[in-house]
C-alpha cells in the first residue's frame, strides 16, 4: 500500500502557506487554459520582469566557469575578473565543492565587513551563517528556540507566513501581537505587553519575538526609538529577538532610513538579549530569489549554543555555493573608482526609483477606490489594504472571485493574520507600471460590483 495522508504527522497537515495557496493554484490553472494572470501574490521581482544586476550575474558566470576569466577578458570588466579570482580563491575548491557548514569563511568575512560599514559596529565572521535564502536562517533560529509545545514565539500580525508555518511545523505556540493599522502599522509596547501577558496566562513559555523591518505585508519602517523599545521589552522578559531585515534596501519615503537591530543593540551596550538577524539576496534591488542566498548573524549567543546551531547547519552540509557567491555580490558591490561601479549604480538606482514610484502609485490608486483603504507603502514590496466586504463574505472568497473576474492574483489577509472582523488582501508593488495601473483599475471595477 502507498503512503497515506493519515500517516503524516499532524503538524505537517496543519502547516499553511497562503502565499502559494489555493488561489495561486487556481491562477496557474487559469493560465494554462490561456487566461492572462497578473501575479501580485509573491515578492518574486524577476518573475515580474525586474532585470538582474549585471555585476552579480557576471560574477556568478565567472565563478561557475572560471576559464572565462582568461578566455573572454573583453566580455568582463577587469575589476570583476579580479573579484571572481578572489572569490574562487576564497572558496578554495570552487563552486562544485561543499564549504564549511557556516559557509565560505572569505564570504563571511565580507558579510562582517558589510555590517561594520553599514552600522559602524564590530562584527564577527564566526557569528555569521550563510544560508539558502533568509528562510533557512529563520527556520534554524526557530528550531533552536522551540523546545516543546509550551514554547511560544511572538509574531507580528499581520505577519509573513514563514513564521506561522515554521512554528506550526515545530509544534510551538504562535503568540500574536497586533500592529496598529490606524497608525501606519506601528508597533507599540502596550500591544507587546498585552499579548505576552495573555500568552503567559495560558501557560505559554514565551521564548522569542520576531520583528520584520521593513514590514511584510505592512510596508512599515521602524525608527530607532521603536527598536530600542523592542530591545528593552525583550530584556525585561528574557526573550530572544529575531530581526528579519530582508527589506533593508526597500525604503521609499524621504526622511526614513533603515536602522538595524544589531546597531541599536551595540549602541546600548546590550549583552543580555540574544539576537538573530537575517538578510537575503531575494529582495532589495537584487531580487535574486532563485539564487537562494542570504545570511544569519548572531549576537549575544553563548559559544555552546552557537556550537549546536553549527551542528544543525552541518546536517545539511552547507548552503548552496551559488547563493553564497550571490551573497558576496550583495555585501561587496563595486566601489567608486572601480570600472563596474558606474553601471552598477545606474542599475541599482533605476530599480529602486521604479519601486518607489510604484509604491506611491499603488497606495494612491487603492485609496481612490471607495471601500478600500491603504496605508502608505513606506518600505518592502507590498500593500496590505483594508477592504469593506458585503455581509457574510470572506477575504478568501473575495480574492478568488477577483482572480476569476480579472486575472489579478492577490493573497487574502487571512493568510497573514488580521484583527478579527477586519478584511484585507496583500498585493505586491512588483508588476510593471502599466500592469500596475491595470491592477488598480481592475480592482476598482471589481470592488464596486462584487456582491
Ligand atoms: C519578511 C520575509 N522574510 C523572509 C523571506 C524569505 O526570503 P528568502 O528565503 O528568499 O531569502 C521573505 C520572502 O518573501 C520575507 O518577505
Amino acid at each position: 500500500m502507498t503512503i497515506q495522508l493519515k500517516d503524516l504527522a499532524p503538524p505537517v497537515l496543519e502547516t499553511e502557506y497562503a502565499v502559494r495557496g489555493p488561489i495561486v493554484a487556481r491562477a496557474q490553472e487559469l493560465e494554462r487554459s490561456g487566461r492572462e494572470i497578473i501575479y501580485c501574490n509573491i515578492g518574486n521581482p524577476q518573475a515580474l520582469q525586474q532585470k538582474p544586476l549585471t555585476y552579480l550575474r557576471q560574477l556568478l558566470a565567472l565563478c561557475q566557469c572560471p576559464e572565462l576569466i582568461e578566455q573572454a577578458p573583453g566580455l568582463f570588466p577587469p575589476d570583476l575578473r579580479e573579484t571572481a579570482r578572489r572569490v574562487l580563491k576564497g572558496t578554495q575548491h570552487g563552486l562544485g565543492a561543499y564549504s564549511d557548514s557556516k559557509g565560505v569563511r572569505f564570504i563571511r568575512e565580507a558579510v562582517a565587513a558589510f555590517i561594520e560599514e553599514r552600522d559602524g559596529i564590530p562584527a564577527d565572521p564566526e557569528a555569521i551563517y550563510l544560508t539558502d535564502g533568509a528562510s533557512k536562517g529563520v527556520q534554524a533560529a526557530l528550531r533552536i528556540l522551540i523546545s516543546g509545545p509550551r514554547d511560544g514565539i511572538m509574531v507580528p500580525i499581520p505577519q509573513y507566513p514563514l513564521y506561522s508555518a515554521t512554528i506550526t511545523l515545530l509544534e510551538g505556540k504562535q503568540v500574536n501581537y497586533y500592529l496598529d493599522e490606524a497608525h501606519g502599522w506601528k508597533l507599540s509596547r502596550a500591544m507587546l505587553e498585552s499579548s505576552l501577558q495573555e500568552a503567559r496566562r495560558y501557560g505559554v513559555r514565551v521564548k522569542g519575538l520576531c520583528v520584520i523591518n521593513p514590514g511584510n505585508p505592512t510596508g512599515s519602517v521602524l525608527d530607532e526609538a521603536n527598536i530600542r523599545m523592542v530591545i528593552a521589552f525583550a530584556r525585561e522578559h528574557g526573550l530572544a529577538l529575531l530581526a528579519d531585515e530582508v527589506y533593508q534596501e526597500n525604503i521609499y519615503l524621504q526622511g526614513d532610513h533603515f536602522t538595524s537591530f544589531a546597531k541599536v543593540m551595540a549602541g546600548l551596550g546590550e549583552e543580555e538579549v540574544s539576537l538573530f538577524s537575517f538578510h537575503s539576496c531575494s529582495k532589495g534591488f537584487l531580487g535574486e530569489c532563485g539564487q537562494r542566498g542570504g545570511y544569519m548573524e548572531l549576537r549575544n549567543i553563548p559559544a555552546d549554543v552557537t556550537a549546536q546551531i553549527t551542528k544543525l547547519q552541518s546536517v545539511s552540509l552547507c548552503a548552496n555555493l551559488t547563493g553564497q557567491v550571490a551573497t558576496y555580490a550583495m555585501v561587496r558591490p563595486p566601489r567608486p573608482g572601480e570600472p563596474s561601479h558606474g553601471a552598477y549604480q545606474e542599475e541599482r538606482e533605476s530599480i529602486l526609483s521604479t519601486l518607489r514610484h510604484r509604491a506611491a502609485l499603488l497606495a494612491e490608486g487603492l485609496n481612490a477606490i471607495p471601500g478600500i483603504s491603504c496605508n502608505q507603502v513606506a518600505g518592502a514590496m507590498y500593500a496590505f489594504p483594508s477592504i469593506r466586504l458585503p455581509e457574510g463574505r470572506t477575504d478568501e472568497a473575495y480574492c478568488m472571485a477577483l482572480l476569476e473576474a480579472t486575472g489579478i492574483c492577490v493573497v487574502p489577509g487571512t493568510g497573514f493574520g488580521q484583527v478579527p472582523g477586519t478584511a484585507h488582501f496583500r498585493t505586491t508593488i512588483l508588476p510593471p507600471t502599466e500592469k500596475m495601473m491595470a491592477v488598480v483599475e481592475g480592482l476598482g471595477e471589481f470592488h464596486r460590483t462584487w456582491r
